[in-house]
Parts: C-alpha cells; structure tokens; sequence
C-alpha cells in the first residue's frame, strides 16, 4: 500500500496490491491530475484511504457525524504518524486531527508482513469539552485505479449459506451488508475483487478483505465517475449513531486487506494462514479438532439420558472423539416454544443429573460437549417472567417473534452478569469440554429504553462487544473449552467471533450434494480447521435426497468430520464402513485442517469436484474428488493437482503407484471412481480420497 496526502489533507490509497517485490515509494509514478475542471474541484474518482463527509467529495463516506453546534462537516487535517505496537503488531497509526472541534481521528495499518496482510480500523477520540454525535465510522476506504472490475461475495439463506457470486461492478453501487443484528445467512463480511476476466480459482490478481465483526455491517463497492472503484466498509450505519462524549473513544473493527495473484484459491489461502496464526484463539489453534458426535438431527428436543448413552456408546465404537447433546437438555425444553435462557439441566430428562451421561462419555474416552443460546429467551422461561425488560424492545410495541423466542440485549451488564453466571455455574459444576453457541434469530425492535436518549442507538454495537464479552470471560475461566459458532447453522462465521470461538457450524443443511457448494463457499474465507460438517442419515432430513455413506463422508471430511445420524438405526455393515472411514479421516486429518487448501475443480451437478489440501512441507497431499451425477458415456478426464514440490516424487498410499510433483501438477490425475467391485464406477455419487506422500529422499 502506498499512501499520500491531497494538497487539501485528505489521505489518498495510491496505491494497493503488487509492488513487484521491491518497489518503493519514490519509484511510484504519480497520476497526473485530469484536465477535466470538475476533476480538479472535487476529490471523486481520487482513491481516498477514509472518505469522510466534509471533504470535497461525494462518494460512500467512512465517517459522518454531528458536532454540538450542529455542524455535519468534518475537516480533518494531518499531525502525525507514528508506529505503535498493538496486540504485539508493528502499527502504523496516523493521526488527523479537527481542530475546530477537538476531535482526532487515528487511522491504523497493522502490518502482518509474514501474511501479506494489512488490519485497517480506525479509533476516534474526542478531546474536546462537548459531545458529539458519530452516525457513521466505518473501518476503512480502499481504492482500485480506473478499469473494468468484477466482485466477488458470499450470499444465501438458512440452509443455502456461503454461495459464491460472481458480479460486473457497472457505474453506480453494489452493496452487501446485513442489517440483521449478526453476522447473517444473506451475505458474509468478505469481498473478492479482480480485473473483469483475468481471474479464476487458480490465476490473477485479486484484491480481497474481510471484516472482524459480528454485527450488522456493510460493505460498499463504488464505480466512480472516472471508473476509478471506492469501497468501504464496517460497521453498518443504518440505525447506528454514538454519542462521544469528551474524553470518549469509539475503535471501528478491523477490515484484514490483502492482494494475491494466484486467484480466488491464493486469496483464501493467505486468509487461512493468518486465521489461523493470527486470529483463532491460541489455546486450540493449532490442536486437532477433535471428531464428533451431535445428537440434533437424531433426537432434536427429545432428549433422554438412556437415549444419549446409547448413542454416545455407537459413536464411541465407530471413533467419535467429542459427543456433544444439542437443543432439548435444560429448562423446561420440550419444544422451541419454551426454556431459552433457563440454563439448568433439565430434571425429568436427566433423572440422576447430567453427570450420568457425562461420566458415561468420559469413561468411553470421549469428550463431552453441550448446545447453548446464551443471547436468546423464551417468553415461557423463569428468567423472561423475571426480567421482560431484559430483552430488546420498544415501549409500547409488540416485539416480532422468530422461532417463538426473543433477544436479549446484551448492552445491559445485568443481563451479561446473569447470563455469565448462569453459564460459569453450569461449567464449574459439570464436565464440559465443549459449548456450541447458537444464535437463531435475527434483530428486531431493537430498542434500549433504559439507556440515556443519546446513547440508544449504540445499542448495535454494545451487544456486539457484550457477547464478545461474555465468551472471552468464559474463556478466561475455562481456558480448555473447545467452542463451535453457529447462528440457526451458519449465521454467524467471521474475523471477529472466531478471534473468540474455534470452530464453525456452517449450515443446517446437511444433503452431501447441497453440502459441496455450502463448502467451497465458506472455505474461500475461513480455513478447513474451523469448518465442521456432519454425516447425516438418508432420505436427508433437509432435502429428503439419498446419497452413500461413502460420498456423505467424503464430504463431511473436507474439514472437521462430525457425525450427525442416528447412529442406533444404522446397520452393522454401514457401522463397519463408518469405522474405517473414520479411521481414514484420522489419517488424513492433520494434512486436511492444517494443510493448505486448492479447490482443483469446483462443485457442478454433472461433473467432478475435487480439492486438494497439501502439507507446509509439502511432502504429503490428500485429494478428495467427488461426482454427483454421472453423464452416461462421458470419457474420464484428468485433474491437475497444485503446490506440490515438482522435484519429488510422491507415492499413492491405496496401491503405491508413484509419479513425479511435476507430472502430477502437468498432467494430472485419472479421474476414476472405482465400484466395490473394483470395476471403474460410472454412475452417479462417486466419491474418494487420495493419500499421497513423498518417497523419501
Ligand atoms: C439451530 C442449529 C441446529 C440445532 C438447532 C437446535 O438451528 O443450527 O444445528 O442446534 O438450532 O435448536
């Protein structure tokens, strides 16, 4: 990144993405400034790093705020630039400051080097003697000179999540945001962005970011009037404003940028590598997640200690590590239409405590984990009948209700001392290793009556940090805990609740087919350590489709492998078969979460699908490939295979046939999917995994 400063102050991105490895900031040649006279008035078209309203331009504003005295303008000039050390980073802070109104605006650029990576924010301190209102402080602006660009985003809903979307960037905006309170199934804080054309999977430059935040945010994609592309983004503005009183500060999350040139599968790369050096939390970081057992799609609320050791007994015969009980084991949980919130074992259906089960699950050698909603009550729980003010709301309006549950507002210390204690005791008194996390339903009336007039609004942000707060306390206590993010499946995965959380729940929607696109959405941002997918029973509880043991495993192994069927209904030959691909897993585990990750052919429903994970040293690689629907009579095709150490030779770990990193990477391999018979299988649901390790030498 190279940055400048207008004649007027304003701070201007020259330049982001190559510097053909060593080029300095006297080698930039500058632009020349257009002769077009309405070019020189203003600063639109101009790739300005923090857009603020007050500055000569009419683009997408970073930040907009009110002073006391009514005046909406700021004008914010430059002091100083220093480099600070911030959580252990070399920082670049620069400092502008309006004088007028005493308020300093700090714009940082955490350097991660090793990564390739920048961490924009910015952190706005009042230093004056009267308050003053901020309606928007995003976290950072971006600029691309001139040219034909095309995005690339991630959309869906529940049970269709992590989509990937492809689109021109035309004159005028395309904005991806959500407004829901969280994170969202509708679209994901990370962009792609790439010359119209020039880039795939595999090749050409692309420049990305990725917000670490959990709220509602937005991030904005400008063609300018010169087709020069401004984009910015954080935390969304609609309905955000802050009161800064003097002496205040407001920090904006950090927006990570990077740029790659070896395509979408680069970019993700670089992202995987920082997430997990840099943003997972250390205590799991680099620890292999554990396979697990989930009991929801098996017995949903009806939940039974004699029913859950039976099940934890199969799972523990076929190699499950983790068993964890879903929704139904607390309060008065029979249904969604009671007990959130109410976070005591449930006493009919665990008759002698929960203990019996967890006892049960340690002496089979596994760990034990439990489901929560910390963030969400049921109108019929004790601690709504206690507290009904607790949750967001409005006086006087009826709240809406999803999945007969409300919110509560985790702005309030009350309720975050309450929900935290609730949640220690629970942890002190049981054998725990691991919480999944949900969050089910979107934001509504999001009202705080009891805070001050002004500060209303802040309420977005709050809960943020409140809930942020409660896990790392938590975290502080029980450094062990393994936790898994989900929000009504995969609602909730970015930057900022996995700096707190370990792994991700990424879709309600467990149909292997369906399942392949969920995945290689999510895996272009988030690394296969935190993506957890369950192998489910058939007819698929979501689609009613059927597919082989096989194939659903071979899917749910591209990240963190669950199990997630009745495993009491499943028959001694499927048992058999799901203990050795269990086993396989296990083998190829370190080099899928810990490896580096190529999407070699993506998902198409008549075609094959492979990726391929290769160690750091790259002397073993695992390549998972997959047909859905078969074409009668379609010849079998080769797939090349990526980053592998062209000098070596590798060797298949099936029948020990052996080829060369070149050849294999020039060539490819045959795609052949063999029957049990050992016959080449040309039929539909095809599916395999390739274990190949360097010969020694
Ligand atoms: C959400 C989750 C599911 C399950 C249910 C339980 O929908 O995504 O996996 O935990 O809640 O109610």
């Amino acid at each position: 990144m190279l940055l400048s400063l207008t004649p007027g102050g304003a701070l201007v991105l020259d330049h982001w993405g190559a510097d053909g490895g060593s080029a300095r900031g006297e080698d930039y040649l500058p632009r020349r400034p257009s002769n077009w006279p309405w070019d020189r008035a203003f600063l639109d078209g101009v790739p300005l790093a923090y857009p603020v309203y007050g500055d000569p331009t009419f683009k997408e504003p970073c930040l907009c705020l009110v002073y006391e005295d009514g005046t909406r303008v700021a004008r914010l000039a430059f002091r100083e630039d220093r480099i600070v050390k911030l959580k252990g980073r070399p920082t670049l802070e620069l400092l502008f400051v309006d004088s007028v109104h005493d308020l300093v605006l700090a714009h940082r650029f955490a350097v991660y080097a090793e990564h390739d990576l920048i961490g924009r924010a910015a952190r706005l301190q009042n230093d004056g003697e009267r308050p003053m209102r901020i309606e928007r402080a995003l976290s950072a602006g971006l600029g691309l000179p001139p040219g034909q660009y095309e995005a690339w985003t991630l959309h869906g809903q529940l049970g269709r999540e992590y989509q990937l979307e492809r689109r021109p960037l035309r004159p005028g905006k395309f904005i991806t945001e959500s407004r829901r309170g969280f994170t969202s199934h509708e679209a994901n804080p990370w962009f792609a962005v790439s010359p119209t054309g020039e880039t795939n999977e595999q090749h050409g430059p692309v420049w990305f970011g990725a917000l670490a935040w959990s709220g509602s945010w937005t991030i904005v994609f400008e063609v300018e009037r010169n087709e020069a592309l401004s984009i910015v983004a954080g935390v969304q503005p609609f309905d955000f404003a802050w009161h800064l009183g003097p002496g205040e500060t407001l920090e904006t999350p950090a927006l990570v940028c990077g740029y790659s040139e070896e395509g979408l599968g680069g970019a993700s790369r670089v992202l995987h590598g920082y997430l997990a050096a840099e943003v997972l939390p250390e205590r799991h970081r680099s620890t292999l997640r554990p396979v697990l057992y989930n009991s929801w799609e098996a017995t949903g609320f009806d939940v039974h200690v004699e029913e859950q050791i039976a099940l934890a007994r199969r799972a523990a015969a076929l190699g499950v590590e983790l068993f964890v009980v879903d929704d139904g084991w607390f309060g008065a949980r029979d249904s969604d239409q009671a007990g959130l919130a109410d976070w005591v074992v449930n006493p009919r259906k665990f008759p002698r405590g929960l203990g019996e089960l967890t006892d049960e699950v340690h002496c089979l050698d596994m760990q034990f984990g439990i489901w929560l909603e910390p963030e969400m009550v049921s109108p019929d729980s004790d601690l709504y009948r206690a507290h009904p003010d607790w949750i967001f709301h409005f006086p006087d309006r009826e709240p809406t209700f999803v999945r007969d549950q409300l919110v509560l507002n985790f702005a309030r210390e009350d309720v975050r001392a309450n929900i935290l204690a609730q949640l220690q005791r629970l942890l002190r008194e049981q054998r725990i290793d691991f919480l999944k996390w949900d969050h089910n339903r979107p934001l509504t009336e999001v009202g705080w009556p009891a805070a001050p007039r002004e500060r209303q609004r802040e309420v977005w942000v709050r809960h943020v940090h409140g809930v942020y707060e409660v896990i790392a306390q938590l975290r502080v206590e029980f450094p062990d805990l393994l936790i898994e993010t989900c929000a009504a499946g995969g609602g909730r995965a970015d930057l900022g609740i996995l700096a707190l959380t370990d792994q991700v729940w990424l879709s309600d929607n467990t149909d292997a087919a369906d399942r392949l696109l969920i995945q290689y959405g999510y895996s272009h941002v988030y690394a296969p350590r935190t993506m957890v997918n369950w192998v489910t029973d058939v007819p698929n509880l979501q689609t009613g489709r059927e597919s082989p043991l096989e194939f659903r495993f071979h899917v749910a192994m591209q990240g963190v492998l669950g199990i997630g069927g009745n495993v009491l209904r499943w028959t001694a030959e499927e048992c058999d078969r799901a203990r050795e691909l269990v086993t396989e897993y296990k083998r190829l585990r370190p080099i899928i979460q810990q490896g580096r990750q190529y999407w070699l052919l993506p998902p198409a429903s008549n075609g094959p699908c492979a990726v391929q994970y290769v160690t750091n040293d790259r002397r073993q690689t695992v390549v998972l490939l997959y047909q859905l629907l078969a074409m009668g009579g379609r010849g079998r095709g080769r797939v090349r295979l990526r980053g592998l150490d062209p000098t070596r030779r590798y060797r298949r770990a099936a029948d020990g046939a052996e080829s060369t990193g070149a050849a294999m990477m020039a060539i490819g391999l045959p795609i052949v999917f063999l029957q049990s018979t050992g016959l080449p299988h040309d039929g539909d649901w095809g599916s395999k995994a390739e274990l190949w390790q360097a010969v020694d030498g």
